[in-house]
């Protein structure tokens, strides 16, 4: 079903996704477009409203992203945020200077005449400003609808037009009447209708995956995580035993996941096969201390591993893959260029026999995936899972892996996530796990001196993975956690907790 979206105007902001995901939790489908989008395309989307993001650039520099000046002459509201209310100020007549202060972070703003955007919002509210530049001279049919201490035109309008320009960021937390805001211009400005519900792209999905598949079959490479396990519940459900889900064990699972994933997806009722190619992989890396060398191995053997499984299946045209909507925006990138990021695993494997992909999830973010599986009825504990690296274990082994070091390294992650989950603070971390460090360390056990391994244990907060901080424990929670990993896991002397953030440090080790 075609959709009138509300069009994000990517002009390179940070904020890109997040408005886009703000205005489809307000119920309407949105989508991002580069900013030098041909008009014909944008027109072709019978857009709602455009909304013109922030961005790094000033409209004066020599390669500003600057749109076709036409796009004000397509009859479609404009709501310019940050960079893009300057853009909009500048391309119609104003005009735009370096700001003798700049304004970073919390302002006051005051609304000096009141306008359908404001609907049911008060006159004096905090925003988060984040700009060096700032108009100075509106264009021709605009006026000042609101103004901060270092904004004199903080909100501008030319409301017969239906162009709207907020000097700050509606879309983050921060902004009081965020939401509000945005919603009065989806609204109110642009008259948009609900149309983007899960329940409803739950039973198109299912109706456009029948189409697309017809008789074919489908392969599916599932590692028990949210997006394959949700995507494949979705797939079956639409073409039922035509899908053939396969769990491929390369040795670096964790403690009991193996046995654990296969309950899980069972109990879904996906028809599954178990692979267990531990041997095969752990032969490989023997030896092997680089990580990327690590990487490179462990992708080519699980492609050998899933091809030779997968050339049984009769009929299989596609596989599925759980490819989400930061995935394809990423990848295209403000530069424009359409290069889709593949899956770790299985790159690689679609041209080598002949497969299309089936991806239903492209234009889904991820708390959109978790709101469809609840919907499928899968146990929020599936849907709750940390995310776990498709290398696995082998890159939070420094160095070689071994069984032993395996077996090690599953013992002290298993009491750390025990310890999460019984203290409640499982749910509250993005991501938790324990590594195993390529040294030794003395210590006294008893009356004897030991040398034993150091285990470090990382817990993180993070939205996306992108960016991440190391998550604040009570000095008593850790130091539980370490006197249980001492105890109970033979050879390991010693425990330290990671407090690196993301950027400069990434979550895992490797
Ligand atoms: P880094 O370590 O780059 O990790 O900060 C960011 C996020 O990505 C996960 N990660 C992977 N996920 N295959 C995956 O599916 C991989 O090869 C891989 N490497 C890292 C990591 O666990 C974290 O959530």
């Amino acid at each position: 079903m075609k959709r009138r979206p509300v069009l994000v105007v990517n002009f390179g902001s940070q904020y890109v996704q997040l408005i886009a995901r703000r205005i489809r939790e307000l119920g309407v489908y949105s989508e991002i477009v580069h900013w030098d989008t041909l008009l014909e395309e944008i027109r072709g989307k019978e857009p709602y409203g455009l909304i013109f993001s922030g961005g790094p650039a000033s409209v004066y520099s020599e390669d500003a992203p600057l749109p076709d000046p036409n796009i004000y002459d397509l009859g479609v509201p404009i709501l310019g945020i940050c960079y893009g209310l300057q853009v909009i100020a500048y391309q119609l007549g104003g005009k735009v200077e370096k700001s003798d202060h700049q304004e970073y972070g919390r302002a006051r703003l005051r609304v000096i005449k009141r306008d359908t955007i404001f609907e049911g919002i008060p006159d004096e509210f905090d925003v988060w400003m984040s700009h060096a530049d700032k108009v100075s001279d509106l264009p021709e049919g605009f006026e000042t609808l609101a103004i901060s201490d270092n904004s004199p035109h903080a909100v501008i309008a030319s409301s017969d037009r239906r162009f709207y320009g907020f000097q700050f960021h509606p879309e983050v937390v921060h902004t009081a009447y965020g939401k509000e805001l945005l919603a009065n211009f989806v609204y109110g400005v642009c008259g948009a209708h609900r149309n983007w519900e899960m329940g409803d792209f739950i039973e198109e999905k299912v109706k456009e995956i029948r189409e697309t598949v017809g008789d074919a079959h489908v392969i599916a490479a599932l590692s028990g995580g949210v997006d394959s396990t949700v995507a494949s519940v979705l797939v079956h459900r639409a073409i039922g035993d035509r899908l053939h889900c396969f769990f491929i064990d390369h040795g670096l699972l964790r403690l009991g996941e193996r046995e654990e994933v296969e309950k899980n997806l069972r109990a879904l009722g996906l028809p599954l096969k178990v692979v267990d190619a531990s041997d095969l992989f752990l032969e490989r890396l023997k030896g092997v201390e680089d990580p990327e060398e690590k990487r490179k191995i462990i992708g080519n053997t699980f492609i050998k591993v899933f091809e030779r499984e997968a050339r049984n299946v009769e009929g299989a045209e596609f596989l599925l893959q759980g490819t989400l909507y930061p995935d394809v925006v990423e990848s295209a990138g403000i530069k424009g260029s359409a290069k889709i990021k593949t899956h770790h695993n299985v790159g690689g494997l679609p041209e080598k026999m002949h497969l299309k992909l089936l991806e239903p999830f492209r234009e889904l973010f991820k708390d959109e995936v978790r709101e469809i599986g609840k919907l499928l009825g899968i146990p929020t504990d599936i849907l709750g899972r940390h995310p776990f690296p498709g290398p696995g274990l082998a890159i939070r082994i420094l160095g070689e892996v071994n069984r032993e070091d395996l077996e090690v390294l599953r013992k002290a992650d298993s009491i750390f996530i025990e310890e999460l989950k019984r203290n409640g603070f499982y749910d509250r971390i993005w991501q938790a796990f324990a590594v195993l460090l390529p040294i030794r360390s003395v210590g006294v056990m008893g009356d004897v001196r030991t040398y034993e391994k150091v285990i470090a244990l990382r817990a993180v907060e993070s939205t996306d993975g992108m960016t991440a901080d190391w998550y604040r424990f009570p000095y008593d929670f850790l130091d539980h956690v370490m006197r249980r990993i001492i105890n109970e896991v033979r050879g390991v002397g010693r425990v330290v907790y990671d407090v690196s953030s993301k950027p400069p440090s990434t979550i895992e080790w490797e």
